[in-house]
């Protein structure tokens, strides 16, 4: 079966044609970086606007990449949430017309449900039952996954999400949008442990997360670190970005490999777009070795928001008979229980 999986729901407009759930032929990402880098975030108004002038040529790039037409496919895959609205609407719509063009059946797909899923695109994906960390700029989340389809949160965040606090401690660092990249850059310049910033473990034995007192504590520290030379004295920008990233590392590794312990599986994926962060990669591999434990990274490109994981996703869906109709419609927020599945 051949899906194209298409992706609207934040800054990127993505497409990606993916043979049975496995194999990706292409996947074709236009970042808005450009558009929204000036106004230090996303502007959703803007981030609509640039889906309706990318998505057919981003489509288009897509099944040419591919070397196929749409007749070639079996079906159409598109995210309708968690995500800004107007952004969704844009992807769902030009599915729609899609199918409505070619009677192949649509699938609506969860876009965390695809971040999880991203690992399939590898060439040796995990077993199940696993657990996933899914950390991207909207999302901070564990899962316990127990098949296609089968995803009990376990924990999530109560405020920030962990790359939203990379972009923000960056601007607020004068380093740019998005953060996570200039930050993880500058921090390999700098000490982790010259600035004690707080980590939130919360209770014992919560699995949930909560990192908007570790962006006021940056913020702080930044102030006091403009004003008074003593402060700058103690540490540099880099110490200071180094400092953030291991709190947020630390509380990311701790949380997941409790979640492993506590549902006994043997393996852990990492995805969404702070999956990338290198630092996060190597304390995640470190702890998860000495507990003989599996590590699962995608590639970076499958990391960051990218059609081809909406197409694996879409693709279990249509196996399973899920199929949605023209009255299909987008939700910005879409808890990923809403689409436990029996399979
Ligand atoms: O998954 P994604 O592309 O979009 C969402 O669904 O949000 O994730 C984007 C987020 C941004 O907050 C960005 O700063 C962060 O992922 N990010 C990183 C790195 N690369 C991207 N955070 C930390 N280190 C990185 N290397
Ligand atoms: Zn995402």
């Amino acid at each position: 079966m051949i899906i194209l999986g298409i992706d609207t729901s934040c800054d990127d407009t993505s497409a990606g044609v993916v043979v049975d759930g496995r194999k990706a032929l292409s996947n074709v990402v236009h970042s808005q970086v450009e558009v929204h880098h000036r106004h230090g975030g996303v502007v959703p108004e803007l981030a609509s606007r640039e889906h309706i002038r990318n998505i057919m040529p981003v489509v288009e790039a897509s099944l040419s990449r591919a070397n196929l037409q749409l007749t070639d496919l079996d079906g159409i895959a598109v995210t309708t949430g968690p995500g800004l609205v107007g952004a969704l609407l844009v992807g769902l719509y030009y599915a729609k017309g899609l199918t409505w063009v070619s009677g192949l059946p649509l699938a609506a797909v969860n876009h965390l449900e695809g971040h999880i899923l991203s690992i399939f695109l590898e060439e040796s994906p995990p077993p199940f039952p696993f657990v996933a960390l899914t950390v991207s700029g909207g999302h901070t989340s564990i899962y316990h996954v127990q098949g296609f389809g089968r995803y009990t949160l376990m924990g999530q965040t109560l405020d920030d999400a962990a790359g939203e606090a990379f972009d923000k401690v960056a601007k607020i660092s004068g380093l740019g949008y998005p953060g996570g990249v200039a930050i993880e850059k500058m921090a390999k310049e700098g000490s982790h442990d010259r600035v004690p910033f707080p980590r939130a473990y919360m209770h014992k034995d919560s699995l949930d997360f909560s990192f908007s007192g570790l962006k006021t504590a940056v913020a702080l520290y930044m102030k006091k670190w403009q004003e008074d030379p003593a402060t700058r004295d103690e540490s540099t920008l880099a110490d200071i970005a180094a400092s953030f990233q291991e709190s947020v590392v630390d509380v990311l590794v701790h949380k997941v490999m409790t979640a492993r312990q506590k549902t006994g599986v043997g393996s852990v994926v990492l995805a969404g777009g702070v999956a990338c962060n290198r630092r996060l990669r190597e304390r995640l591999s470190k702890a998860a070795e000495k507990e003989n434990v599996r590590v699962y990274f995608p590639r970076p490109a499958y990391c960051t928001d990218n059609g081809a994981m909406i197409a694996v996703a879409g693709y279990h869906r249509l196996l399973r008979g899920e199929t949605a109709d023209m009255a299909a419609d987008v939700r910005s927020k879409f808890p990923i229980d809403a689409i436990r599945s029996d399979t």
